[in-house]
């Protein structure tokens, strides 16, 4: 029986890979004195992208791809007598089945994901929403052989003799020779993150640059730093200039290494002209590629630096590795990490196909009322057919928060890795009865004052966080696009049947210009970045924060259920209070509706019942 499972998913994956021509690079890398491969915020994605629709495809390499892609790396590293490093900013927790199917996932994911030696890892704020989580990473952390670095985190835990005690939740700093001799310092760093559980502290980034230990640290000369931060190299939550500007009180030539995650972007900056920061997106789309020459003894001047945001598929690995299919798969780590992930994905039962889904369906490619946004069919489908609570009537409207759906719904098979890549959350819903003529105006208003309610304070619940990391990413995506539109790119294209045609059709349907579908990145680094050049992913911005189902067909005064979901409900009571502050709607007020029911379930429910046809 769990072979079957097992075998079918491995049949199912490869298949649609084989049926698929991916883009080719065209450029070598740049090899230099020191080169890495940086990884972030990968959520659980070790399966990779495994549908048909552009551009998932092109980030179709597993976890044990890039195993056997890095182990190719080190020896053609190795050989040429240079360093190559391995760098990852967190993020692992949160995303997909394989973390966030059942409560012990992650760690176990973690145990395949620490297969693969990293020369430097640190914590995002992902492995710290809930004690229990960071307190496995705390316990389980030799799995990384010391190089799980946590500058400014630590954890409270109860020690032998019973008393609470705060530690470092990983390594505090690194220190270790490269195969070629040369010396690192790393640390660890995320954000001024405050939304994590109680149990754990994050201490500000330019508290840490101050502390005794770390000016201790940094005091002997390494032949360079590397700096790994959950945040990105500028703008919102960048936090690594305190860190770097103490740094070069010190060493005002030391290289410095900066490999930054959080906002999902890819990105490039260079503090200084002894320094390069690269931010690698997410999700295991892209593997980034950073090389720097180092300085010979009296040399001042500016470091040759270069980065390369490599898509994460097999074409693009063998590609830079100079490697046949058979080559390739030789390192048995890489089929080795393959098969944990397929054997893992088999014990947690997240391969069986719940439904086949008839349309793709986007987060941000279509505006929202459009019948091919996940939104819409949120809204429209999914919560009036799987919110039901037999104890209430229908006569009821349910309030459901944008923010709880994370990524796009794809045409064909459907399992539950997939409803928990659109929504890995857990959130349930709670209800109070109102006038309708009130209900009808509620979703506005949360509309109105969301969004706003971001900018005054930094965010302080999970909810605000993964919104700004939300509308950070989404600003990116955007930008790309209307970059596109603005130098004439082609808008009809991207019609939704005009682009499977063209992609489900052979070569000589695809258009000349535009090539492939992906991301288009614009950095502050010199030189392209991009290994293969893409259009950009059509976006839609001004999607609304907050949706609601159907209006039932009731006069204003008649009293109706109005259900929203537990992680909006400041949000909600905050709307109903402003539209009419006599009703002093409180906390205490809600009652749960359709109990036992939690978001990310009802894709799934939703699957079994309406997209049965083809199964
Ligand atoms: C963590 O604990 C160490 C001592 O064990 C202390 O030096 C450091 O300041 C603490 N850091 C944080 C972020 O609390
Ligand atoms: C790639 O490998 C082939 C044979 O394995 C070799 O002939 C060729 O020179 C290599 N090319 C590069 C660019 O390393
Ligand atoms: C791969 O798995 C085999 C069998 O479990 C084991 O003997 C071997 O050490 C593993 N190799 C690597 C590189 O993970
Ligand atoms: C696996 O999941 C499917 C779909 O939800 C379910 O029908 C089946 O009973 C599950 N199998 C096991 C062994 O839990
Ligand atoms: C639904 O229930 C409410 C009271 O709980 C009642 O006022 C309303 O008339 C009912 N509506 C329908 C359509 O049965
Ligand atoms: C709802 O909004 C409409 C239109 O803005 C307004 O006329 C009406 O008074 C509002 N009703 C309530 C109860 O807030
Ligand atoms: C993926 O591959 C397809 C097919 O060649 C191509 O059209 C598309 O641009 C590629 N996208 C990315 C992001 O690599
Ligand atoms: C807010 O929600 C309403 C009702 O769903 C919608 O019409 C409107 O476009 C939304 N506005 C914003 C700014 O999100
Ligand atoms: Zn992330
Ligand atoms: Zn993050």
């Amino acid at each position: 029986m769990r072979h079957f499972a097992f075998l079918s998913l491995l049949i199912g994956v490869s298949a649609s890979q084989h049926s698929l021509k991916l883009p080719v690079p065209t450029r070598q890398l740049e090899w230099k004195d020191v080169n890495f491969l940086s990884t972030s915020d990968i959520h659980g994605w070790l399966l990779g992208h495994q549908h048909a629709t552009w551009p998932e495809p092109n980030y179709s390499g597993d976890y044990g791809s890039l195993a056997s892609f890095a182990t190719h790396m080190r020896r053609i590293a190795h050989d040429k007598g240079v360093d190559l490093l391995l760098v990852d900013a967190g993020d692992h927790h949160d995303g997909s089945g394989l973390v966030s199917s059942s409560s012990d996932a992650a760690g176990k994911a973690e145990d395949i994901f620490s297969m693969l030696p990293y020369d430097v890892i640190t914590i995002g704020n992902h492995e710290l929403y809930h004690y229990e989580d960071a307190l496995e990473e705390y316990k389980n952390k030799g799995r990384w052989n010391g190089r799980y670095v946590t500058s400014n985190v630590n954890i409270t835990i109860r020690s032998e003799d019973g008393s609470f005690q705060s530690v470092p939740l990983g390594e505090q700093y690194l220190k270790f020779d490269t195969e070629q001799g040369r010396k690192v310092t790393a640390f660890g760093i995320i954000f001024n993150f405050q939304a994590h559980a109680k149990g754990i502290s994050v201490q500000k980034p330019s508290k840490l640059a101050k502390e005794p230990w770390f000016l201790e640290a940094i005091k002997d000369k390494p032949d360079y730093f590397v700096l790994a931060g959950h945040m990105p190299a500028r703008g919102e939550t960048a936090e690594f200039r305190p860190i770097f500007d103490a740094i070069r009180e010190v060493h005002p030539k030391v290289p410095i290494y900066i490999f930054g995650g959080h906002t999902h972007v890819r990105d490039c900056v260079q503090y200084d002209d002894r320094s390069i920061g690269v931010v690698p997106g997410r999700y295991l789309e892209t593997v980034a590629f950073t090389s720097s020459s180092l300085p010979q003894d009296n040399d001042d001047g500016p470091l040759d630096v270069a980065r390369r945001y490599i898509d994460g598929n097999p074409v693009s690995y063998k590609w830079h590795t100079n490697t046949s299919d058979e080559d390739f798969d030789l390192p048995p780590i890489g089929r080795n990490i393959s098969l944990a992930l397929l054997r893992l994905a088999s014990d947690l039962n997240i391969s069986t196909p719940l439904g086949i889904a008839p349309h793709d369906y986007f987060l941000e490619r279509h505006q929202y009322g459009h019948p091919r946004s996940v939104l819409t069919v949120f809204s429209d489908q999914v919560l009036p057919r799987t919110i039901i609570d037999k104890e209430r009537n229908e006569t009821r409207v349910i309030i459901g928060n944008a923010g709880s759906l994370r990524f796009d719904l794809f045409q064909g098979r459907f399992d539950r890795n997939d409803e928990l890549t659109v929504s890995p959350f857990t959130s349930s819903f709670l209800y109070v009865e109102l006038p309708a003529g009130l209900a009808r105006n509620i979703t506005e208003q949360m509309n109105k004052s969301g969004a706003s309610k971001l900018l005054p304070s930094e965010p302080t619940t999970k909810l605000e966080e993964e919104d700004r990391v939300r509308r950070i990413y989404n600003e990116w995506m955007s930008e790309q696009w209307e970059d596109y539109l603005v130098q004439g790119g082609d808008d009809h294209l991207y019609d939704q049947v005009e682009s499977q045609k063209i992609f489900q059709n052979d070569e000589s349907d695809i258009p000349k210009k535009p090539r492939t579908m992906g991301f288009v990145t614009k950095d502050t680094c010199p030189g392209k970045g991009d290994d293969i050049k893409h259009y950009p992913v059509p976006h839609v911005g001004n999607q609304p924060d907050f949706v609601q189902t159907p209006f039932p067909d009731v006069n204003n005064d008649e009293i109706i259920d109005v259900v929203s979901m537990d992680f909006a409900l400041d949000d909600f009571l905050a709307a109903v209070n402003i539209l009419d502050p006599t009703i002093d709607l409180k906390e205490g007020h809600m009652k749960p509706y359709a109990e036992g029911l939690e978001i990310n379930v009802v894709f799934g429910m939703y699957a079994k019942e309406m997209w049965q046809d083809g199964l």
